[in-house]
């Protein structure tokens, strides 16, 4: 899978476990950043991670900042993108089986590495199931104003 990357500096750390967690599994990155700790804003780098998804030019997103919240606000301004702010890995489950779910969003200050990488392997081994979710997913643009 193709997957796009953006974090600012309170997600950084756990984005760094991210990369590697998914470079090993496979996937091909495309990394916004932000790759040091200076203070940045975290719109500017979900908006590009939601701009290269909607465009289908990657096929997921991972978003993180300090609580997930920001960057979930974020993404989900954009139709044809599902941003889930996972806590856990029920959620990153139902948010792929129910949601068809195509942006994780995660909170560095919120969980540990050790969760995440749970998340993680759940919200990409985990398939949409389609069905009458497709007509729910479909409805979440069509009756957007
Ligand atoms: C940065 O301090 C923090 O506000 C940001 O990472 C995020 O949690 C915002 O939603």
């Amino acid at each position: 899978m193709k997957i796009a990357l953006g974090c600012d500096h309170a997600g950084l750390p756990l984005m760094e476990h991210v990369r590697t967690w998914l470079t090993d599994a496979g996937h091909e990155l495309v990394d916004f950043g932000t790759h040091t700790l200076e203070s940045v804003d975290y719109t500017d780098f979900a908006h590009k991670v939601a701009q290269t998804v909607a465009a289908g030019d990657a096929d997921r997103g991972v978003v993180i900042c300090g609580t997930g919240l920001g960057v979930s606000y974020t993404v989900n301004r954009y139709k044809g993108i599902r941003g889930a702010l996972c806590t856990d890995t029920y959620l990153a489950k139902m948010a792929r089986m129910h949601n068809n779910a195509n942006v994780l969003a995660m909170g560095a200050r919120v969980i540990g590495a050790g969760v995440a990488e749970d998340i993680v392997q759940a919200f990409f081994n985990t398939e949409f199931e389609g069905g009458r979710h497709e007509r729910r997913v479909n409805k979440i643009d069509e009756d957007c104003v």
